[in-house]
């Protein structure tokens, strides 16, 4: 009988990170968390000696600089991290001949489409954050062949802070919250994005990956299923973007389609309402 496979995350304190410990642990399968106290992904030198004592069948690597409006300031920090960082482990990776999963993002796009983007869309990003995700994607198939790169958006879980989470904080203590209508997305559940990584790992299916729950909404109608689904009196009130001025600009729509998992045979991920009423069970 084959051993189980040996896998590492990295970020695994992050949101996703987490859950892809659990989901590692559900399947069975042998997780190795790295948190950036065990291994920074910006030392190539320690990341290359972690992965060779290690020696993972799989990295999944979640661990990036995620401050999207911060980045606008903090522009060399966020290319350290999400593109050399991603590099050095891609790096290793390489190697150790282990498989790579590579999150990655919708803030790749222009958010100019008014279809869901493909992954073969040309990309363009709009701020820091998504170029220097960009740079990550590209370095990371650059180093190394056995690579997933998974896009994802609006990433919401029961882990570390989130929209989700923000909304019914603000809802303690305001009666009316103002929230944009004019950004189109796909809310994404890190249990159901985690659960699909354990199908993909298993595979050689390498290559550029679009993964969101289904259907899409924009924040204003996030915010108004969030209160729905907690019987929560709060008035949401939908405002412009150009009333919330923010360091980074976003993308106006940049629903995903997920062309290469239906193509390659992975399942869609269940509608968004349903995996945020799961996430809304006990919070
Ligand atoms: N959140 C979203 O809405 C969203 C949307 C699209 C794509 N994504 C992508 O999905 C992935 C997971 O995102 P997330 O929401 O889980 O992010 P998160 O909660 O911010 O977690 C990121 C993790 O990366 C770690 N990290 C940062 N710099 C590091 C370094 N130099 N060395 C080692 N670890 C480092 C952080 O550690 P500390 O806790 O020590 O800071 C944190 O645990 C990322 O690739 C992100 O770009 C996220």
């Amino acid at each position: 009988m084959s051993r189980p496979l040996v896998v590492a995350v990295t970020g695994a304190n992050g949101q996703l990170g987490q859950d892809v410990m659990h989901a590692l642990k559900k399947r069975g399968l042998q997780g190795i968390p790295l948190t950036r106290a065990k291994v920074d992904i910006v030392d190539q030198a320690q990341v290359m000696s972690t992965f060779l004592k290690l020696k993972p069948d799989v990295i999944i690597h979640t661990a990036a600089y995620t401050q999207v409006d911060q980045a606008e300031s903090e522009r060399d920090l966020a290319y350290q991290v999400n593109a050399y960082g991603a590099r050095n482990v891609a790096c290793a990776a390489a190697a150790i001949s282990a498989k790579l999963i590579h999150l990655s993002t919708d803030y790749v796009f222009d958010g100019r489409a008014n279809k869901p983007y493909d992954e073969y869309t040309r990309v363009r990003p709009v701020n820091v954050y998504g170029a220097s995700k960009r740079v990550g994607e590209e370095l990371v198939t650059q180093c190394h062949n056995k690579t997933f790169i998974v896009r994802t958006s609006w990433v919401f879980g029961k882990h570390g802070s989130n929209f989700v989470k923000t909304m019914l904080r603000l809802a303690k203590s305001q009666s009316e919250l103002k929230v944009v209508h004019d950004q189109i997305g796909s809310p994404t559940y890190t249990a159901d994005l985690a659960d699909r990584l354990m199908d993909m790992l298993h595979t050689e299916c390498y290559g550029v990956y679009h993964i969101t729950n289904s259907g899409h909404c924009s924040w204003y109608e996030f915010a108004c299923a969030i209160m729905e689904e907690k019987g929560l009196q709060v008035k949401v009130r939908s405002v412009p973007t150009s009333q919330f001025p923010r360091p980074a600009r976003r993308p106006s729509y940049s629903v995903l389609e997920g062309m290469a998992m239906r193509l390659q045979g992975f399942a869609p991920l269940r509608p968004w309402r349903e995996a945020l009423r799961d996430m809304l069970q006990g919070e």
